[in-house]
This record gives C-alpha cells, structure tokens and sequence, in this order.
C-alpha cells in the first residue's frame, strides 16, 4: 500500500476565501483540496487543518510515520514555532513548505521563519495554485529520493 501525502494547514487557514482575500486570494480550503485532488488523481492525500499548535505537532509525527512526504502551511505558526521546528527536524520524510502569500515580502515579524531551515523546499507567492505546484514537487522529491 502506499503511504499518502500529508497536506497540512495551520491557524486561520480555515477561514481562507474570506480572510484577507487580497492577500490569499479568493478559493477556500475545499476549494484548493478539491484542485489539488483533480490534479494528483490516483494519489493518495491527507489533507488537515488545525488552529492549535500541539494537534499539527501530533499530525507531523503522524505524517513522519505513515507518510510518504509533507506538505505544510504552518500559517503564523511559521513564524512563531520552536516546537514544530523540533517536530518537523524529527521526521525524515521531504517536506515541502507552502504559503499562499510571500511572507518575505511582508512584514518585519513575518521574517523569522522556524520552518524553511528545516523543509526540503519552499513555494510561496502563487496562491491556490502553489498547493498544485506543492503536490508535485513532493511527488518529486518521493520518486527521486529527496
Ligand atoms: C501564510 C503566511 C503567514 O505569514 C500567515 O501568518 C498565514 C498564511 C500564507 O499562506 O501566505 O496565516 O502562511
């Protein structure tokens, strides 16, 4: 059997198509899940979303054990998280880092960043659309060894 790919969200992310839609566009969670299911046909996906920090930690362990990769939105948590930055240096299976916008290019306090030192690779700055490009890169990283 195959192990899926992990595709988690962190805090507030449930709220994407009305929070802030000109900064993170106008599809919801479903709406992304549903893209990027239409596009990864056949693969298996897990896809979760939580606003507390300790069940996406249990879910990154989860995913480090049963999971073929990570996809991770840790949302503010990005910013903020020594304890995922633990979890995520724990797991030995590529992990792709995803953000709708480009926290780079935004404010002061989104500059610290716990989670690129310790992903295989970063997509920020594409929107719904980066979640596809996500998919594929991990699929990538999964066949290539990464
Ligand atoms: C985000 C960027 C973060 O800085 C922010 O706290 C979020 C969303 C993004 O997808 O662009 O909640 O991760």
């Amino acid at each position: 059997m195959t192990k899926p790919i992990y595709v988690l969200g962190g805090p507030n992310l449930n709220l994407l198509g009305t929070r802030e839609p000109e900064i993170y566009g106008h599809a919801t969670l479903a709406d992304i899940e549903a893209m990027v299911r239409a596009h990864a046909a056949g693969k298996d996906a897990m896809f979760r979303q939580s606003n507390h920090e300790g069940e996406l930690i249990d879910w990154i362990q989860e995913a480090g054990r049963e999971g073929a990769a990570l996809i991770l939105n840790g949302a503010a948590y990005t910013h903020t998280s020594i304890a995922i930055h633990d979890a995520l240096k724990s797991i030995s299976i590529p992990i792709v880092e995803i953000h709708l916008s480009n926290p780079a290019a935004r404010d002061a306090f989104r500059q610290t960043n716990y989670v690129s030192p310790v992903a295989t690779a970063t997509i920020a700055g594409l929107g719904a659309q980066g979640y596809v490009l996500a998919m594929d890169a991990a699929q990538h990283l999964i066949t290539s060894g990464g």
